[in-house]
């Protein structure tokens, strides 16, 4: 569903590499962050290079824009991924060493349009999977507004270091922006007295923030402004934005602390400066991921129905070892001319293939027995009402094809 969907939307889809240079990472998704000081599962291969299993999929997909040349074709270009990733963390509900993201980006678009357009995207996936999410958004300006900001709230800690939890009195020198969303309840209860970057944007990121929101109004995507949301890595400026699902920010709104994003189904932002920051031509960029566990369960909960596996056509059974050898040969023919099928080579017995094709749902089975393979027919049974009809192996597309229709 939600591929089709980006689909519909222009995004193509691309797969990149689970393991990449550890390099990599440190550069884009940064330093002090803790994805890159605690969770990288990284080690060293046979040239002596240190390699990561992916952690996030945004560096790897602005490396391969870079360097598959895509800055050659029109823009913006729209791309999507789904796949595993891995963080080495503390177990717990919804927090996974390996987990799956679905990830879109849109690059080369600087444009307000195109981050309100990755956050309707966002909300319409969670609506069609039945999830009630809110938008948490938050725009962090750009760096010189940041790093005027991050004065400022430095001078807010100044005497509260030692209020702080072990965390973030290291984030206090190496990532400062990261204490505005802890979640221990002391280090919250000090992030809602400090001043709000929203009141310290530029003005080009103001107004940037100003029509993204408009955007969001026109299209009805609920949002709620929310100063604690930062995002834990180093690349974004400007809009910043997590999903939450709504039963569990009425959990975190009966606290008297801020509402901080402590079970986010995704997040996002946008991050201009990255594509240049690892040697592509200065490109926009903006884009998100859904944690795919997270989004699921929370599905499952609303009572949304994942389709189910297709049922098939037609199952296919095979008894005795000429036939068995034979039937890779039908099976491909039957499969090319279009039918879904399936088949279980290993089984033997007629009975138990039966039951196979049964359970499948499919509505004929195609038997070949050895007496069949020699006179160079078929059995054709029907599922529902058991009747079989021998027919020439030969004619087996045509009659299948004739019978299906009459069945549907
Ligand atoms: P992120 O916020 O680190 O952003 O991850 C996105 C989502 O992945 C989270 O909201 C959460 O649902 C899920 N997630 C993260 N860690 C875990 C975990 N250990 N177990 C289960 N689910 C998890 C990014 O990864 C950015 N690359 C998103 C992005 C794309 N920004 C711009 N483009």
């Amino acid at each position: 569903m939600a591929s089709q969907l980006l689909r519909d939307y222009g995004f193509y889809e691309i797969e990149t590499p689970i393991l990449e240079s550890t390099a990599l990472y440190r550069r884009t998704t940064g330093e002090g962050t803790d994805i890159v000081e605690k969770e990288m599962f990284s080690f060293t291969d046979k040239s002596r290079d240190s390699v990561t299993l992916r952690p996030e999929m945004t560096p790897g997909i602005v490396r391969a824009y870079i360097e598959h040349g895509m800055l050659n074709r029109p823009h913006p270009v729209k791309l999507f991924s789904w796949g595993p990733l891995f963080r080495y963390d503390r177990p717990q509900a919804g927090r996974y060493r390996q987990f799956h993201q679905l990830d879109f980006e849109i690059l080369g678009n600087p444009n307000p349009v195109a981050d309100a357009e990755v956050i309707f995207l966002s909300y319409l996936i969670c609506k069609k999977l039945g999830v009630d999410a809110t938008v948490h958004i938050n725009s962090i300006g750009d760096s010189e507004s940041r790093k005027e900001y991050i004065k400022l709230l430095k001078e807010h800690y100044r005497n509260k270091r030692r209020l702080l939890c072990e965390d973030c009195k290291r984030r206090l020198t190496k990532n400062p922006l990261r204490l505005l969303d802890c979640k221990e309840p002391g280090c919250r209860e000090l992030a809602s007295e400090a001043p709000q970057l929203v009141d310290h944007l530029d003005e080009e990121s103001k107004q940037h923030f100003i029509k993204v929101l408009e955007h969001l109004d026109e299209s009805e995507v609920p949002y709620v402004l929310s100063p604690f949301i930062v995002r834990g890595l180093d690349y974004y400026n400007r809009t910043v934005f997590e999903l939450i699902p709504t039963g569990g920010e009425e959990a975190e709104q009966d606290s008297e602390t801020p509402v901080i994003a402590q079970d986010a189904i995704g997040g996002g932002g946008r991050y201009d400066g990255l594509i240049e920051h690892v040697g592509g031509r200065p490109t926009a960029a903006v884009g998100m991921a859904f944690g795919l566990e997270r989004l699921l369960s929370r599905a499952k909960a609303a009572g949304t129905v994942v389709p189910k596996k297709k049922k098939p056509q037609i199952f296919l059974a095979q008894l005795g070892e000429e036939a068995t050898k034979h039937a890779f040969l039908l099976f491909e023919k039957l499969r090319s001319a279009g039918f879904s099928l399936e088949a279980n080579f290993a089984k033997e017995g007629l009975k138990s293939q039966l039951e196979l094709a049964n359970k499948a749902g499919a509505t004929f089975a195609v038997i070949l027995g050895q007496k069949e393979l020699l006179d160079g027919t078929v059995i054709i049974r029907d599922m529902e009402n058991g009747i079989q009809e021998v027919v020439d192996l030969e004619k087996i597309v045509e009659e299948l094809k004739k019978r299906l229709k009459h069945s549907s």
